[in-house]
């Protein structure tokens, strides 16, 4: 038996297979299976800010009706649908605490943090281990700086870590013009891990029929170079746990995001494609391949490959092709 233990935000964790939010984990049948299956924590699906606001608005739409009287309701019922909605998320929290013995892990989908606080605070009275922030605004509005977007983050961390005492994760997305900046000085918040990186659903068009539609949900097994990359850069210039998300689909690029010095990966489309039993399975291989490779455990070979521990760092920051594929063949 080999030792897989590891953390996740600072938390110890049996191994590195972490389930990532989905809707995987938003119900008790779903969680008790993923952790028989032998994941090491669980991350719920995310209650998200937009949902829990368009809901409170059409509820509130309804029982306002024409009569402009009624509006002395509005707070009222503003308060109390979004307050029902997160009602059922916290109950999932500590059903979800009581059926299994691995952390759970509360998500909030969050662009402001006007009303997060408040959540955060209820998510940690009903006993959530730790709390993932997944932050996010599509960049495409033209008022404001790439500063103040930024600044939206480490607000939004800084007021969580000021209410709660729980480890709280941030899983960000790639898209910022100095990322290596931002993971450094956000790794510094205070949080204790970041998620690199969050996957978006994306748009594509059916040409047939001329409408737009959703691009493929399930990451593909070669999605996992960019938080490779961005791990094994950074891995040596952080002050928290990097938890790698997207594209882990077998225990190979497990192995790799361990290597390039992630504390643990969190996995969502192999579950889906290849279900529950892939956990086991990935599991079982990285044991014997620490057994071909002579390792007992992850700190044996955590880190290994991270861009600070190379005799050939320049290697990490190649990105254009060059002479490199000059006589690379084209395919027939
Ligand atoms: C069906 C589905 C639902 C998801 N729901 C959430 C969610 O509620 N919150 C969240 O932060 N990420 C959500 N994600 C993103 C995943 O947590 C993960 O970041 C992404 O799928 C990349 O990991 P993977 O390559 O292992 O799938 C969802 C992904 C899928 C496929």
């Amino acid at each position: 038996m080999k030792d897989l233990s590891t953390t996740y935000l600072g938390i110890p964790i049996k191994n590195p297979v972490v389930i990532g939010s989905s809707g995987l984990a938003s119900s008790i049948g779903g969680i008790k299976k993923l952790a028989d299956a032998g994941a090491a924590a669980i991350v719920l699906k995310s209650v998200f800010e937009e949902e829990i606001v368009a809901e409170a608005d059409v509820t509130v739409a309804k029982q306002l009706g024409a009569d402009e009287n009624n509006l002395e309701f509005f707070d009222y019922y503003d308060y109390q649908v979004k307050n029902d909605v997160l009602e059922n998320y916290v109950s999932l929290i500590s059903e979800a605490k009581e059926a299994v013995d691995v952390p759970i892990i509360a998500s909030i989908n969050c662009s402001s943090y006007s009303e997060w606080v408040s959540y955060a605070k209820r998510i940690q009275s009903a006993g959530a281990d730790g709390l993932e922030l997944n932050i996010f605004k599509l960049p495409y509005g033209t008022k404001h700086s790439s500063e103040e977007l930024e600044k939206i983050y480490f607000d939004i961390a800084k007021k969580v870590k000021e209410h709660i005492t729980i480890p709280v994760g941030l899983k960000i997305a790639p898209y910022f013009t100095n990322l290596g900046n931002i993971i450094h000085r956000l790794s510094h918040s205070g949080v204790e891990g970041l998620i690199l990186f969050n996957r978006f659903t994306s748009i594509d068009f059916d040409i047939e029929n001329d409408q737009v539609i959703t691009g493929n949900v399930y990451s593909a097994s070669n999605e996992f170079t960019m938080p490779l990359r961005w791990i094994s850069v950074m891995a040596n210039n952080v002050g928290c746990d990097l938890i790698a998300s997207t594209g882990v689909h077998d225990y190979r690029t497990l192995v790799k995001m361990l290597m390039a010095g992630a504390s643990c990966t969190e996995v969502v489309s192999a579950v889906y494609k290849e279900g529950v039993e892939v956990i086991g399975w990935m599991l079982k291989e990285l044991e014997s391949w620490m057994e071909r490779r002579g390792y007992q455990s992850l700190g044996d070979f955590k880190g290994k490959l991270s861009q600070g521990n190379s005799d050939h760092p320049e290697v990490f920051e190649r990105v254009q092709f060059m002479r490199y594929f000059s006589d690379h063949k084209p395919v027939k």
